[in-house]
């Protein structure tokens, strides 16, 4: 009697656990089915999507190569694969699989995008950014490199054209500031003298009063503000010093001349730089603007400028212990914000080069812009 009891409570068990291995083999099926057609459905959108999406072997032999890398490329399918990736790829410009994996290691989780040039099966040159990613085996090896890559040669061509305007607007501002500088100098300046002269003349030309004596000492004083208002504008607007002698002596001067305007406390350094014309007044204009800045803005009470050379760079630093800004309130956001900032960027970028900028509200303002000294390639 016990013993048929034990038996069907076994047998009833057996029937429950079949029953649930059933279940559980039809939801794995669902799962796998379903993950399946997720699969096919994402190597559909890669397959047909507008940017080339290519995977690599550590050999740099092309082993995937959707529609995209053809239509960018020029390559079918057929042609490319088992190809070595360096014929996409313009002689100067190699990156081969292993270098990829060595940069998304450096770069970890925060992988950016990089940008490469490519070459089509016609020889055309094309800008690509590249969104690299490593497949690794079972034991984590890096086998092959899958990258994403979008086309962007006619944005970096826009680009290009922003920075040719930009280079061509501060060259037509540079030839007008030199033409009414010369303008003023030779100009009005020289009128200026001429009636000065005059003037101190008069006394030994006609008899004239103490008191007519003492208006013309007055007048000249005018005149002499005037002349010397006249030069410093002129000055400013095209340093001969500059021209004359150079950036480190422009910069001496500037500097002079602002202490004398402004009483802030000035330290200047600098070392004898073969730097290009073109970049040393790139570099003087955006020496004169954060100057004028920190005049404006800072309430510092020192200044410290630099100009040194680092092999075939220049680099000129500019650091106040004013009152600094934020990104939130400074000069980044809202509108009527000034242009400074913006043209020094620009210039620092028509010479070549580059500008770090940095300030923190309390602990002052530097920046530092860093040129190749023969100028922009
Ligand atoms: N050295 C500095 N110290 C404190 N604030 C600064 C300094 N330099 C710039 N700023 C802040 O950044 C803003 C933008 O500077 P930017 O030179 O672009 O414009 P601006 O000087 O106001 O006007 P513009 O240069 O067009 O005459 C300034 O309004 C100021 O708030
Ligand atoms: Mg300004």
């Amino acid at each position: 009697m016990k013993e048929r009891r034990r038996r069907t409570q076994d047998s009833r068990r057996v029937t429950r656990l079949e029953s649930t291995n059933a279940r559980l083999k039809s939801s794995n099926k669902d799962l796998l089915s379903l993950s399946q057609r997720s699969i096919l459905r994402l190597a559909a959108v890669v397959l047909d999507s507008n940017d080339a999406v290519i995977i690599c072997d550590l050999k740099d032999r092309i082993t995937a190569w959707n529609r995209g890398a053809r239509k960018m490329y020029g390559f079918a399918e057929a042609e490319a694969l088992g190809m070595s990736i360096r014929k996409i790829m313009p002689a100067s410009k190699l990156l081969m699989a292993r270098e990829l994996v060595r940069v998304s290691a450096k770069q970890g989780r925060k992988a950016a995008p990089i940008e490469a040039q490519r070459r089509t099966k016609q020889g055309r040159v094309v800008d690509v950014l590249l969104t690299v990613t490593v497949l690794r085996d079972e034991d984590g090896r890096a086998v092959e490199v899958a990258t994403t890559e979008r086309d962007i040669t006619a944005l970096k061509e826009a680009d290009r054209e922003l920075r040719r305007l930009h280079a061509r607007v501060i060259l037509a501002q540079e030839t007008e500031r030199k033409r009414l500088a010369r303008e003023l100098h030779d100009g009005v300046g020289q009128i200026l003298s001429g009636v000065k002269f005059r003037l101190q003349a008069l006394p030994g030309q006609m008899k004239l009063g103490a008191v007519a004596e003492a208006k013309l000492v007055k007048v000249g004083g005018f005149l002499d503000h005037a002349i010397a208002e006249i030069r410093r504008v002129s000055q400013n607007l095209m340093p001969s010093e500059l021209v004359d002698l150079g950036l480190e002596a422009a910069l001496h001067a500037l500097c002079r001349e602002f202490k004398e305007r402004s009483g802030v406390r000035v330290t200047i350094r600098t070392a004898s730089t073969d730097a290009s014309p073109e970049v040393g007044l790139a570099l003087f204009r955006i020496a004169q603007e954060a100057l004028n800045n920190i005049g404006k803005h800072s309430k510092a009470k020192k200044v410290v400028i630099e100009l040194f050379e680092e092999g075939k760079d220049v680099l000129l630093s500019v650091s106040d212990d004013g009152i600094g800004f934020s990104r939130a309130s400074g000069p980044l956001t809202g509108r009527g914000r000034g242009l400074g900032l913006g043209n020094m960027r620009q210039r620092a970028e028509s010479a070549g080069g580059s500008l770090d900028f940095r300030s923190k509200p309390g602990a002052g303002t530097a920046l530092t812009v860093r040129a190749p000294k023969a100028g922009p390639r």
